[in-house]
């Protein structure tokens, strides 16, 4: 458990701890197991890999290591939240650079919380001609879905608690913790 005294963007001093909820080493194995999956599925296909920025960043990078198929892939930053509660905006920051018509979409998301930035995001990838698109995710918050919306690829489900690592953050820290771990307020 790491503890933390940290100023917020906005100014105000919060004091927390980190307390572990899923390890390196279960996340790691659980990373493998998807990408056999989607290697799978995607055989002979032409696969696109699309992130979702940032948090998506840490899990897409250690999931296409082990993909072991041709593929490409490219950056998206949608954005519902700041501090921790969602504002229920979605806004498009920086859109792809390729071309997603006929292609086979993969879209990587670090969580599926109430499923607002996804939805979005899905829909205004298909009605650019997508040829199939689905949808990785490493974490999801089932309990807190405001839209359907579900990961063809899911890591691990996990209860209604704000987490930070592995790319997601608190008011932008902690992305780079190798692990997932609970936001815990005193
Ligand atoms: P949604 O649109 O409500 O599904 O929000 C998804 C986005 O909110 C994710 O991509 C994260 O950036 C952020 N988010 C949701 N839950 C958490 C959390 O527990 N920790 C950090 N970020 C979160
Ligand atoms: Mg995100």
């Amino acid at each position: 458990m790491t503890c933390q005294s940290y100023v917020l963007k906005g100014g105000n001093r919060v004091e927390y701890t980190i307390k572990t909820l899923l390890t390196r080493e279960e996340v790691e194995r659980r990373i493998k197991e998807l990408a056999k999956e989607i290697e799978k599925d995607y055989q002979g296909k032409d696969l696109l890999v699309v992130g979702l920025l940032k948090g998506s960043v840490v899990f897409m990078t250690d999931l296409i290591k082990e993909i072991d198929l041709p593929l490409e892939i490219d950056f998206m930053s949608a954005s519902s939240y700041s501090g921790t509660e969602s504002t229920g905006i979605i806004n498009i920051s920086k859109d792809l650079d390729i071309d997603v018509k006929d292609r086979e979409v993969l879209i990587v998301e670090d969580i599926i919380d109430t499923g607002l930035t996804l939805s979005h995001v899905r829909k205004m990838l298909e009605e650019r001609g997508t040829k199939s698109l689905k949808i990785c995710t490493l974490l999801d918050k089932p309990s807190r879905r405001t839209v359907e919306i579900k990961g063809d690829y899911t890591g691990f489900e996990i209860p209604d608690e704000f987490v930070v690592g592995y790319g997601l953050d608190y008011d932008q820290q902690h992305r780079n913790l190798p692990y997932i771990g609970i936001v815990v307020k005193k």
